[in-house]
């Protein structure tokens, strides 16, 4: 496997350290931000994987991401794939919190990459309460991503469920459910604005029913979003108040969106949208996410 070192843009203002050697041989220590990655290129180590054109990444809890070469810009934060998932979505929506005290929960994963937003999500809703029916709708629109998460061993426990989900049988139908015990994911394909139309109370009704062989319709919206697209400055697109006029139209009354930006701009779009807007948990940067309640 060929290494290289190159250029790359963190997905957020995350900070890093590296460890190199001076002249001496001593050891130094620097901390790089978004703001100075890009004079110390080297901070990032990344393997290109000859058979299949793309970049893993090992960020700082030892968790693997991907390198998006068309936004230029990683699928994690590099302070911690993994620990992105927990801390920026699953513990700042108090998933486990909502789990307890409920047997059914409906998760909106916008932006499903490679899924471990979700899979951390199932993780520690069984782990609180193993017989809690789980609903997972995912939105995304690059099938080849989906395509790369068989090589990926994340330290998830259910992570091996996003696998059975994108396996080839589903990619060659394109058709990615899964319905097992009481977990039922679904991933919708296609640009996350129009596909979120379809997210319309009859159609998920329909979906979720067919993902649970079940007949007896009722109203089912998203308790949490978690809400994750490449950065407001590479994908504008999704950031917009339209896009979160939609998200929130989709979601329960006190339903909670959790997101790692807190630019101005998406805070305020989130706000014209409708939701309160508080700051998220600080994890591997200055600044904090962003949660909405609707
Ligand atoms: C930052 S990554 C998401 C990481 C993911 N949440 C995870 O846990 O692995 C952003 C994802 O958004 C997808 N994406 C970009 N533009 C999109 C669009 N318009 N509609 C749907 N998905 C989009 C990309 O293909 C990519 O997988």
């Amino acid at each position: 496997m060929n290494q290289n070192i190159i250029p790359t843009t963190i997905k957020d203002n995350s900070i890093i350290s590296i460890t190199t050697k001076d002249n001496s041989n001593k050891n130094i220590t620097k901390t790089l931000t978004k703001d100075n990655l890009n004079q110390n290129v080297k901070a990032v180590q990344i393997k290109d994987n000859p058979n299949q054109n793309i970049k893993l990444i090992t960020t700082k809890d030892n968790s693997i991401t991907f390198f998006n070469e068309q936004y230029k810009e990683t699928y994690h934060s590099v302070s911690g794939a993994v620990e992105e998932a927990q801390k920026k979505f699953s513990d700042a929506c108090k998933i486990k919190e909502f789990a307890k005290l409920h047997d059914e929960i409906n998760i909106l994963d916008v932006c499903f990459g490679l899924g471990y937003n979700t899979a951390v999500a199932i993780d520690n809703i069984l782990a609180v309460n193993p017989n809690c029916k789980i609903n997972i709708v995912g939105l995304e629109n690059d099938i080849n991503i989906l395509n790369k998460l068989n090589e990926l061993t994340p330290p998830i426990v259910h992570y091996d469920l996003i696998q059975k989900l994108v396996q080839p049988q589903n990619q060659q139908k394109n058709e990615f459910t899964l319905h097992e015990k009481n977990i039922n994911l679904k991933i919708i394909i296609g640009d996350a604005r129009e596909t979120i139309k379809i997210l319309n109370r009859a159609e998920l009704i329909t979906i979720i029913n067919k993902l649970a062989n079940q007949n007896n319709a009722k109203n089912i919206q998203f308790n949490f979003c978690f809400f994750d697209p490449f950065s407001p400055k590479t994908c504008p697109e999704l950031w917009t108040k339209e896009f979160f006029q939609e998200v929130y139209a989709v979601m329960t009354n006190n339903g909670v969106l959790a997101t790692y930006s807190c630019a101005r701009i998406v805070r305020e779009n989130m706000k014209t949208a409708g939701f309160i807007v508080k700051d998220g948990p600080i994890v591997g940067r200055r600044g904090p996410g962003t949660i909405g309640i609707k």
